[in-house]
């Protein structure tokens, strides 16, 4: 980016609430748009009240990759993640406009049923938070609201296919009638991915979740995504450049509510295209 526009746009973001129009940072550099999208979001807004936290955002995500989403604290990660799903809609405040397709339906429409979206779309929190119940039950739950298994031996097999998947069977098949957060960190944060695939989301939205966990819980959880992308498209918050290069194919850069740069991940952190995605990635700011 050129100085000039850079000296404008941190004078806007200095001093207005509003997010700043300069030419060449709303306008996404790289690859955010795909042939095949599993989610297509087109021009997302997102304000708190009068305050603007996700501007004119436009991006694409297909099947089977591990996307992540990194930049600076407070540039609206998680804000834009929870778009996703609908779980904005949980804060009052909360206002979201643009469009975001899921297989080409308009999840945002008024007659979509947001707990079949929110089974369809999962989420992973930071802070790992099983029910306060049995872990066969953590699992069976989302799997017998849906209705996905009229007896009770599918149920079983759901919870054993879910726990095997998140990588977490063989530690805990004697004790499944034991409380969930009665395990350790890691695993709890297992049993939320097992709860999460049980009821077959296509996209798991993940924000920051090994940020709670020491490195060996993160070493597993971090093997368990590579391994869930053959079957799911995963969306990952993370504040670990590491991280992102380790699991993701592609990664997004968020500056200020902006959308900077979309890349392959080798690209973004070997030879960024944006300015300020270098400055983030060198450490000169964030
Ligand atoms: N519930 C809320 N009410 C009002 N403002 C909010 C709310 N949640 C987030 N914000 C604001 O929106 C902006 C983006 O916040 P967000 O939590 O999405 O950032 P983030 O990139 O996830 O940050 P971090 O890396 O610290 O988790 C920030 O300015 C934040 O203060
Ligand atoms: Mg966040």
């Amino acid at each position: 980016m050129n100085m000039m526009l850079k000296k404008q746009f941190y004078e806007n973001t200095a001093t207005e609430s509003k997010l700043p129009d300069a030419d060449g940072i709303r306008q996404t550099v790289g690859e955010p748009f795909l042939e095949n999208s599993r989610i297509s979001c087109r021009e997302i807004d997102v304000f708190y009240g009068q305050k603007a936290a996700i501007n004119k955002v436009s991006l694409d995500i297909g099947s089977n990759e591990v996307i992540a989403m990194i930049g600076p604290s407070g540039c609206g990660k998680s804000t834009f993640l929870r778009c996703l799903n609908r779980m904005n809609d949980t804060i009052d405040s909360c206002r979201v406009t643009g469009s975001i397709l899921l297989d080409g339906e308009d999840i945002n429409r008024t007659d979509v049923d947001v707990v079949l979206l929110r089974a369809r779309v999962g989420m992973v929190f930071q802070k790992p938070n099983p029910f306060p119940k049995s872990i066969w039950e953590n699992v069976a739950y989302g799997p017998k609201i849906h209705g996905l298994a009229p007896k009770k031996n599918d149920l079983d097999e759901i919870v054993e296919t879910s726990l095997r998947r998140a990588g977490l069977w063989d530690e805990v098949k004697d004790r499944l009638d034991e409380l969930g957060i009665g395990l350790s960190g890691g695993q709890q944060q297992r049993l939320c991915i097992a709860r999460t695939i049980a009821v077959s989301p296509e996209v798991i939205l993940m924000d920051e979740p090994c940020s709670a966990l020491d490195p060996i819980a993160t070493a597993k959880i971090e093997d368990l995504i590579s391994g869930l992308r053959e079957k799911f498209t995963i969306i990952i918050v993370t504040h670990s450049m590491q991280q992102a290069s380790r699991i993701s194919q592609r990664t997004a850069y968020f500056h200020l509510g902006n959308l900077v740069e979309v890349s392959t991940t080798r690209q973004l952190f070997t030879n960024p295209r944006h300015q300020l995605t270098e400055d983030y990635i060198t450490g000169r700011f964030g």
